[in-house]
């Protein structure tokens, strides 16, 4: 990247609860980041109005996440299956985006996480069909699905199995891949 300039990820958790699993998968990636990479945690999700294709004012929550998602090198999703699919406020966000193009061509990851075993696989790819549908780059590891995250994580929301952290770092190992291939610069 162009003179060593950090490399910035938006991280986006499709739950609003305080103790999220999703949210804490999202602050378990930031710690196992490389020091040149910068995730931010967006907060907000809960602050966007109803997607409305016929509002054309700017709405300033609206304005800054389309800023902050169009200024990040790239985007990592963590989220519930509510209900078999992607809970609301995230859909919603995500349809925020359809006619203004922020997230097309970029360079994304999509994880789910459920106490279940199923691991939220259906909201998985309901995300990533919504995703492929936003024009983003995915890779070969661009998902991950992670079943009994209760089991896999402390009260505290650390995460305690040995085999979950090897795998958000391949998640994020892949989404810097491409994000460093797809720059202009190198
Ligand atoms: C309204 C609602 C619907 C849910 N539906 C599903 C579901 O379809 N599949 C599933 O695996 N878990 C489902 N769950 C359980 C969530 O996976 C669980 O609450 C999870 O911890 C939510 O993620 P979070 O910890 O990041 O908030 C549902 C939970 C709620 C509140």
């Amino acid at each position: 990247m162009e003179n060593n300039k950090p490399i910035n990820i938006l991280a986006i958790a499709g739950s609003l609860t305080s103790t999220s699993s999703n949210l804490n998968i999202l602050k378990a990636i930031a710690k196992i980041a490389p020091p040149n990479v910068v995730i931010v945690i967006f907060q907000g999700l809960d602050k966007l109005p109803h997607f409305n294709p016929e509002i054309k004012d700017p709405i300033p929550t609206v304005t800054r996440f389309k800023q902050m998602v169009k200024d990040a090198d790239g985007v990592i999703f963590s989220t519930p299956e509510y209900a078999f699919g992607v809970p609301g406020v995230l859909k919603n966000a995500l349809d925020w985006l359809v006619f203004t193009g922020e997230l097309n061509e970029k360079p994304v990851a999509a994880i789910s996480a459920s106490p279940l075993y199923s691991g939220g696989d259906k909201a998985l790819a309901s995300l990533l069909l919504t995703l492929s549908a936003l024009g983003t780059n995915m890779g070969a590891n661009s998902s991950l699905s992670i079943a009994d995250i209760k089991n896999k994580m402390s009260g505290s929301g650390e995460i305690t199995d040995n085999e979950t952290t090897p795998a958000l770092r391949a998640v994020l190992t892949d989404l810097i891949t491409r994000i460093v291939l797809g720059s202009p610069l190198i």
